[in-house]
């Protein structure tokens, strides 16, 4: 492990798996750059004013794991997400980053041992900060759910390469710290959450809902709260990250294209398309080299008004995936570490806001009620920690 840079007092451990990949690196310099000029991450984050028992938002340290071998610096100047003059301010502290070539061994039992002994190493690094588990590894193919119900399914579901993402989930829950599933792959197995409630561990997932489809929830809600009837909803997304790259694969984009299409039924109350026979809700991903990390994404909407009358609508983002989901999960990251203090545990819909498949029972699902439910947690955090005579706030 790289040794420990000049010491720095943190309020927050992320412990990223992934942590050299384009949201991972992003997250590293972001983290970085908060101790020194907070202000333009602050500002893009949701909670900066929130959660004064977590301390100060900008005190957060990074750690966790890859299997590439490039530095941290130079994996985060080729993502190409940030420019040269962000990265060189802080290349020298990247350096410190204590990212670990995790292991791969072929049973979940001692993988998991193996990241628990990591876990435990980062959080001596950083003791008093609040440590939680940020799933960022790539998409991949992922198992029928049936196959890992159950212990002995989970065991039989995990291979370090296709399923690297369940021995991380495990290690975590097991050395009680909480869990933020960005990905689209499964850690949300039976086995897991219940290993997650036994030890005091709040869970949540799964996938990011960082541009598209965020928009998407939103623009449904709306169509959905006037009555106009949603007729068919093409939606296109060319991105030439790695991310994309591997959504190339058909069994790798599986589990994001059902992500991206289910929600848009859910929200309306009614097949799109219906009247058709077949579904009009079609979402297409292309990888496309020349754009990076810089995403871009069109939906028409059609829709129908009063005696049927059709109308539509186009939407074009210009978006940028790691500077959208970066101070996302740094967000997540404090409200599994105030959940994690609420003594709460499990999976926590009421983060559905945060995601495209909120894992647990009755998710919020129209937008209003995503945030809603949102507040509601927030006050329930607050009622639960307040009540708490050891928790202070930190100045
Ligand atoms: N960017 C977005 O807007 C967005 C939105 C929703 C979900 N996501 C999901 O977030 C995840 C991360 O996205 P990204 O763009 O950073 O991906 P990425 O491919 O750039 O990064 C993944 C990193 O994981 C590393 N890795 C692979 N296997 C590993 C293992 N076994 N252990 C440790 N590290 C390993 C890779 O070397 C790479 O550095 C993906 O699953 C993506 O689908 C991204």
């Amino acid at each position: 492990m790289t040794p420990n840079a000049p010491s720095r007092t943190s309020s927050l451990l992320l412990m990223i798996a992934g942590a050299k990949g384009a949201i991972g690196s992003t997250l590293a310099v972001a983290a970085e750059v908060l101790h020194e000029n907070p202000a333009p991450i602050l500002s893009s984050m949701t909670t900066a004013h929130q959660f004064p028992w977590l301390g100060p938002p900008e005190k957060i340290c990074v750690a966790g794991w890859d299997l590439s071998h490039e530095s941290m610096a130079r994996s985060a100047e080729v993502q190409g997400v940030l420019p040269p003059h962000i990265l060189s301010a802080c290349a020298d502290r990247l350096a410190f980053l204590p990212v670990i070539h995790p292991p791969a061994l072929p049973d979940l039992e001692s993988q998991t041992a193996r990241l628990m002994e990591d876990i435990a190493v980062f959080r001596d690094a950083h003791p008093g900060a609040a440590p939680v588990l940020v799933n960022l590894l790539p998409s991949g193919r992922q198992p029928d759910p049936e196959d890992c119900k159950g212990v002995e399914g989970l065991r039989r579901a995990y291979h370090p390469d296709t399923c690297p993402d369940l021995a991380y989930g495990l290690a975590a829950v097991r050395s009680g710290v909480p869990v933020v599933n960005f990905t689209p792959n499964i850690i949300e197995t039976d086995a897991i959450v219940e290993e997650a409630v036994a030890h005091g561990v709040p869970l949540s997932g799964r996938d990011g809902k960082t541009g598209q489809t965020y928009f998407k929830v939103v623009l449904a809600s709306a169509l959905k709260a006037r009555s106009l009837f949603v007729d068919g909803w093409y939606s296109l997304n060319i991105l030439g990250n790695a991310d994309g790259r591997n959504l190339m694969d058909p069994d790798r984009a599986r589990g994001k294209l059902s992500n991206k299409t289910q929600l848009l039924d859910d929200i309306l109350g009614y097949p799109v398309g219906e009247r058709y026979g077949v579904s009009a809700h079609k979402v297409h991903i292309d990888y496309y080299p020349p754009r990076g990390d810089a995403k871009e994404a069109w939906d028409v909407i059609d829709f129908e008004g009063m005696f049927g009358m059709p109308m539509s609508l186009r939407l074009n983002l210009q978006g940028r995936d790691s500077i959208l989901a970066a101070p996302m999960v740094l967000d997540l990251a404090r409200w599994m570490a105030t959940l994690k203090l609420a003594g709460r545990s499990g999976l926590v819909p009421e983060l559905g806001f945060f995601y495209k498949k909120p894992m647990g029972d009755h998710p919020p699902i129209a937008f209003q009620d995503q945030l809603q439910a949102l507040a509601a947690l927030g006050r329930a955090c607050e009622t639960a920690i307040g009540h708490q005579p050891d928790v202070k706030e930190t100045p």
